[in-house]
């Protein structure tokens, strides 16, 4: 059990994160899978272990620092280490102009998408420090590009829910940042983004699959020892800020 691989994905009950946890489940992780519903959690892991896949569900919700705290815990005395955290969770509760946003839907948006990165990261770090080598993935968003955002030919111009878009853009300077603190270290600390993918959060209007939108993540918590840190990537490669 020490020598495989531990990934932790968040929001890994469905969507992505799930096809995070499946696809990493298959290169041979044992993977948790991080659910603020302990009943949604056990679901995914019933689904993922009848692929044949070592799957363990984990209370997490990412806005609650004793949940947080606890899945620590729980990952040290089981495993003492954290090679991947996929910090997938996120929400979207927008519609309307930002000149419409109420602040109320602003703070929530943060709450998950930006504060609950960051605590995240902050928790788990000592963990991923105890892997050989670890590797840290921000769930980020081509919504969170500032370059794209300020091009008004770019494919998805007219989306500019702000809470959502500077939430992502948030994650991507968080993810900029913990890569130069830890530029020294074998960690590697990325930003994915998925494309415009099917699933609740967008009323399943996205056209790519999850096992699409999933690619650009895996890849990152997979990244060989000469690979990139502190970086923003699509399944194709970097994307602009
Ligand atoms: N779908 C897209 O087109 C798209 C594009 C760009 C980026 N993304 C990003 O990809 C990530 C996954 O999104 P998705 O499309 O797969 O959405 P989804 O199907 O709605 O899944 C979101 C997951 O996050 C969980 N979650 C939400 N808030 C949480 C919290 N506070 N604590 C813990 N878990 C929480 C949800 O749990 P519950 O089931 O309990 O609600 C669910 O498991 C998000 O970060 C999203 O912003 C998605």
């Amino acid at each position: 059990m020490a020598d495989k691989k531990v990934a932790l994905i968040t929001g890994a009950n469905k969507g992505i994160g799930k096809e995070i946890a499946r696809q990493l489940g298959v290169q041979g992780f044992t993977v948790l899978i991080g659910a603020r519903d302990a009943g949604r959690g056990a679901e995914a892991v019933a689904d993922l272990t009848k692929d044949g896949i070592e799957a363990q569900a984990i209370q997490l919700e990412v806005t609650d620092q004793a949940s947080i705290e606890a899945a620590v815990v729980k990952v040290e005395a089981d495993y003492g280490k954290l090679d991947v955290l996929v910090n997938n969770a996120g929400v979207y509760f927008e519609s309307g102009a930002a000149s419409e946003t109420d602040i109320e839907t602003f703070k929530k948006t943060y709450d998950t998408n930006v504060f609950g990165v960051f605590a995240m990261i902050r928790a788990f770090l000592p963990l991923v420090k105890k892997a050989e080598v670890g590797r840290i993935v921000n769930m980020s968003s081509g919504l969170g590009s500032i370059t794209q955002n300020s091009d008004p030919n770019w494919a998805f111009a007219a989306a500019k829910p702000v809470a959502y878009n500077s939430s992502k853009s948030a994650v991507n300077a968080i993810t900029v940042i913990f890569a130069a603190e830890l530029k020294n270290t074998p960690i590697k600390v990325n930003a994915a983004d998925p494309g415009y993918v099917a699933t609740d959060l967008n009323g399943n209007s996205g056209y790519r699959t999850v096992e699409q939108g999933a690619t650009a993540a895996v890849r990152l918590a997979t990244l060989p020892a000469d690979g990139p840190t502190g970086g923003y990537f699509d399944e194709d490669g970097a994307i602009p800020w």
